[in-house]
């Protein structure tokens, strides 16, 4: 706790006023990801080695942006810095832990944005102005604006994914598709679609994300998230990019991950990662801050 609380603090004075309210869930995912370790780093493993792999597909490596970068656990931010003239990483929480990784880097940018298209259809515009844009990434960031949308989830979804798909340049999207809480027993308690019903297409990358093992959120229970990506770098101009919906005849009622089969990358090591933080608030009390 007294980590958490000098994350807050160090972080405190960095963070523009209007996004300060969300400094409490920033810490809290970010403490999560130090106690569940072990049981995100295949998932971790997944994502990093999905974006560092990316790097040798693209052809121009001027500028590249990452939404949703946050604590930069899912992000080879160094592979980033060495390869691409500029990196600009955009969320609506830059902790101070990410200081020791980027600080050492001159052509890394940090961007605080409400990335959220509800109540701002043109959040994602800032895009259309970066004349040298050749990648971006949005990474475990859909399934959060969705979260923050309640009763315009579906839309939130939708507004983020066909953004994406109209860049002018490559996008790579890293998604959770939906969660599961598994007794003891491996009974599913609890679940539910994250995407909303926003079809995606089978071409993704998927895997298993443990974002909350036994113990963290509940003694007996435990969530499991799915995840997909769809690397993208290369894009053939004549096709839209690979996680743009697909027609009305391939929709499923049930989530994606539920019924299609799952194909591991090369080096996914396992078939248990995990779980957004993003939904794990760091005790209000400790921080005064409510998520
Ligand atoms: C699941 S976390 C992933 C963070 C990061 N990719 C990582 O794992 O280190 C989702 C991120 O989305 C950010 N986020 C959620 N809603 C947002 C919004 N409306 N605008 C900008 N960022 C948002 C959170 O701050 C968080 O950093």
């Amino acid at each position: 706790m007294l980590a958490e609380l000098l994350v807050y603090a160090a972080s405190y004075r960095l963070t523009p006023p209007a996004f300060r309210r969300h400094l409490g869930r920033a810490v809290g995912l970010w403490a999560r990801g130090q106690r569940q370790t072990r049981a995100w780093a295949p998932h971790l493993a997944n994502s990093r080695g999905l974006i560092d792999t990316s790097i040798d597909d693209l052809a121009s490596r001027r500028t590249v942006v990452v939404l949703g970068s946050g604590p930069l656990f899912d992000l080879p931010v160094e592979s980033l810095c060495r390869t691409f003239r500029r990196v600009i990483l955009v969320d609506r929480i830059h902790l101070s832990t990410i200081g020791s990784r980027v600080d050492r880097y001159a052509n890394v940018e940090r961007q605080w944005r409400d990335l959220s298209s509800t109540g701002n259809p043109g959040a994602l515009d800032f895009l259309d102005a970066i004349e040298d844009l050749d990648w971006v990434i949005s990474l475990s960031l859909v399934s959060q604006l969705a979260e923050g949308a309640p009763g315009a989830e579906r839309r939130e979804v939708d507004g983020h994914l066909d953004k994406l798909a109209g860049l002018a340049c490559p996008a790579t999207l890293i998604a959770d598709l939906d969660y599961r809480v598994f007794n003891r027993h491996g009974v599913v308690l609890d679940s539910a679609d994250l995407l909303h019903g926003r079809p995606v297409p089978r071409s993704g990358l998927r895997w298993k994300w443990e974002v909350a093992p036994f113990g963290e959120e509940g003694r007996h229970t435990r969530r499991v998230h799915s995840v997909a990506a769809w690397p993208g770098p290369i894009r053939n101009r004549n096709h839209p990019p690979r996680f743009v919906s697909v027609p009305i005849s391939a929709r499923r009622m049930k989530s994606p991950s539920d019924t299609m089969p799952t194909s591991l990358p090369p080096w996914s090591t396992t078939g248990s990662p995990l779980t957004c933080c993003c939904s794990i608030i760091l005790a209000a009390s400790v921080i005064g801050v409510s998520a």
